[in-house]
């Protein structure tokens, strides 16, 4: 595998170009997250004043508010270089030791899905982490031979969507472990306006909240919404986002009040109509609803859970009374 590969993230798309565009460069931009940002902001700045690294930060909450960015500011605030990659673009402990091995003193080495490394990946990044050395074997069987090289100092930025399927040494070797935490309508109100004037789109703030409280808490949901609301209201009305044309542009989406679409729909549905609001294992519920099981896991069901639609229980996940009367379905009785 080359570096390229395995150090870029391909841009597949004109949504994900202009998503790097709307990406804050330091904290100060950054809206919401503020306690973790009042962490961050402690550290950098003692680190800085010492002159070494920051030590090694863990990232994590569902997916879409801001890991990634967050990596970037932590780099640019510090005055380092960013390297990015990710656990499943590493599948061999040479792809991680020649990327270690570039490390310039003070790096920033951002892995996302830091959860998906293979074991003997792992492995080489402990010492990484903790002594800065890398452990190289040289040659095969009896003849096999253990070599230590000094690394440069630098920081691991891990993110991940799960920290349950972290190891716990692994987990343990991140002096700094942050959640991210769904943004409240507000501060996804400012990000949607900041985003609008970057990329030109006539929006008041009206049109903002009613994009906001149906973004399901999440910086790139707001971001996509705004695009697609800006591309209604230049064809259905005369390009400005009002209340009444987000609204009907989130309605055409199949977008609801609360943010929810189809597919968390079809979730919810499932659960009510074929498990009748028993306890359903997740690999049933995938199964009932063609969906992937960890996307349900990452994606959809943290917003469902936050929204108190469903609750997961030692037996599997049920639909709560909220949940029933989104829908329109009358609780079962208890
Ligand atoms: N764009 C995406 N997330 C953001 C955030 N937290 N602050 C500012 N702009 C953003």
């Amino acid at each position: 595998m080359t570096d390229d590969r395995l150090l870029t993230s391909s841009i597949t798309n004109d949504d994900e170009v202009s998503e790097l565009k709307l990406r804050p460069h330091y904290i100060s931009e950054y809206i919401g997250q503020n306690d973790v940002k009042s962490h961050m902001r402690i550290y950098i700045e003692a680190a800085r004043k010492r002159e070494e690294p920051l030590d090694h930060a863990l990232l994590y909450g569902p997916p879409g508010l801001g890991k990634t960015t967050l990596a970037a500011i932590i780099a640019n605030e510090m005055g380092s270089n960013l390297r990015t990659t990710s656990g499943p673009a590493i599948s061999h402990t040479g792809d991680l030791a020649a990327m270690l091995t570039k490390l310039v003193p003070g790096d920033v080495l951002f892995i996302d899905e830091i959860h998906r490394l293979s074991p003997a990946v792992e492995e080489i990044l402990y010492p990484a982490m903790e002594d800065y050395k890398l452990d190289i074997i040289i040659g095969k069987g009896p003849a096999a031979k253990s070599i230590r090289i000094d690394l440069p100092p630098f920081t691991l930025v891990g993110a991940t969507t799960r920290l349950g399927l972290l190891t716990s040494p692994l987990r343990d070797r991140f002096g700094i472990k942050e959640q991210l935490q769904f943004y409240a309508p507000e501060d996804l109100v400012e990000i949607i306006i900041r985003s609008a004037g970057i990329f030109g789109a006539n929006i008041d703030s009206e049109g903002a909240y009613e994009i906001a409280r149906r973004s399901r808490g999440t910086p790139r949901i707001a971001n996509r919404l705004l695009r697609r609301i800006r591309d209604y209201a230049q064809i259905k009305g005369d390009g400005f986002i009002d209340c009444a044309t987000a609204s009907a542009g989130l309605e055409m989406l199949d977008v609801d009040s609360l943010g929810l679409d189809m597919t968390d729909r079809r979730i919810l549905t499932a659960m009510i109509e074929k498990f009748g609001g028993r306890p359903v294992g997740i690999d049933t519920l995938a199964a009932a609803t063609n969906e992937d099981a960890s996307t349900i896991e990452d994606v959809y069901e943290p917003y469902l859970l936050q929204l108190g639609f469903i609750a997961r229980t030692p037996r599997g996940r049920i639909v709560l009374n909220k949940g029933y009367e989104h829908l329109g379905y009358t609780p079962p009785e208890k």
